[in-house]
């Protein structure tokens, strides 16, 4: 099988202000991308996601190391690489205001100089997979957010890309936004042959849901890379539990125990839930000091499964935000 995304030792660097040293975004990354994947990128802010797909995507060289995307080089042979993909951002909004969806969706078809018929019927199958047939014809400054990324998504797709970047496509989403995008992109790349995409996400359980593979990526270095099964296997010796706590003063303090791996936690009213993934059950007993030292009182403690986040918390120590 050939890959559509290789990447050795793959280096990116941004110029600093004056005083600033470079910033290292991508620091010596080797990647394979096989062709038909479903690949997922997942990590921190900075963490260097976006500036790996811009380069993918060629819209931003790489400073050093080899790249090809769909065995082409892309310092080299970009303009091949470039009718074969497509790019969506999550976060940002393209498309005209003044043109309505349909409008907007035909004139990036054309920009990639699709026939009139096949752009005409992928159009009205995409909006209707992604529920906006009813909107085909409203002015975009008139649609929700939610309709407005859906529409951004399609636009993605309305080019049949053999290779889609999709750069955290469901940010912000409602649960129904975000599953209808979730389920196209599984049945795209499942249905057909050879069709690949990687997603870059900060939520957890869409790529552990998602992605076939896994590439869990921090300060410009990937940390592991596997199927999200595979990956959870690493975390199995380890012990994960989950504290509800009453509010207390430091919750870093808990990640300078020793034997904690990682952790995360998350304010809820009066109340702190943290997640932990410590070496053995018995680093429990010193948490529970230290919150009380802390002035926190534990009001439950469940030792959980492990999940993709833990895999995460116990490579980065941190949570994801
Ligand atoms: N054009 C630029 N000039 C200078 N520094 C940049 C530029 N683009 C990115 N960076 C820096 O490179 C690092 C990686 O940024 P990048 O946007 O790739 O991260 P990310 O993983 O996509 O983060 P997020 O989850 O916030 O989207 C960050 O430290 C960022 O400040
Ligand atoms: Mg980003």
């Amino acid at each position: 099988m050939n890959n559509a995304v290789e990447c050795r030792s793959l280096t990116r660097s941004f110029k600093g202000n004056a005083k600033q040293q470079a910033i290292i975004a991508l620091d010596n990354i080797d990647l394979d991308v096989r062709e038909g994947e479903l690949f997922g990128l997942l990590g921190p802010n900075g963490a260097g996601k976006t500036t790996l797909i811009k380069i993918l995507a060629t819209l931003l060289l790489p400073s050093s190391g080899k790249v090809t995307v769909l065995g082409y080089d892309v310092e080299r042979e970009a303009h091949k690489i470039r009718p074969r993909i497509n790019m969506v951002s999550g976060g940002e909004f393209s498309g005209y205001g003044l043109l309505t969806v349909r409008e907007n969706l035909w004139m990036f078809s054309q920009f990639y100089g699709i026939p009139t018929r096949i752009a005409k019927q992928r159009i009205d199958e995409l909006l209707h997979d992604f529920e906006l047939a009813d909107k085909a014809d409203a002015k975009v400054r008139t649609i929700s957010t939610g309709q407005r990324q859906r529409m951004n998504v399609v636009r993605g797709f309305v080019t049949d890309p053999d290779l889609i970047f999709l750069d955290e496509p469901t940010l912000g989403l409602d649960v129904n936004s975000s599953r209808t995008i979730r389920d196209y992109i599984r049945r795209w790349v499942r249905e057909q042959n050879g069709k690949t995409a990687l997603i870059t996400t900060h939520y957890m359980m869409e790529a552990e849901e998602l992605c076939d593979r896994v590439a869990i990526i921090d300060r410009g270095r990937i940390l592991a890379c596997d199927s999200p099964c595979n990956l959870k296997k690493q975390v199995q010796r380890d012990a994960v539990f989950t504290l509800e706590t009453t509010q207390f003063a430091d919750l870093d303090s808990i990640g300078h125990i020793s034997g904690v791996k990682g952790y995360t936690g998350e304010t809820n009213g009066e109340r702190q839930k943290i997640r932990i993934v410590a070496e053995e059950e018995s680093v429990l007993a010193e948490v529970i000091q230290v919150i009380a030292g802390k002035g926190g009182k534990v009001i439950s403690l469940t030792k959980v499964e492990s999940t993709l986040e833990d895999v995460f918390l116990q490579l980065v120590g941190r949570g994801l935000i």
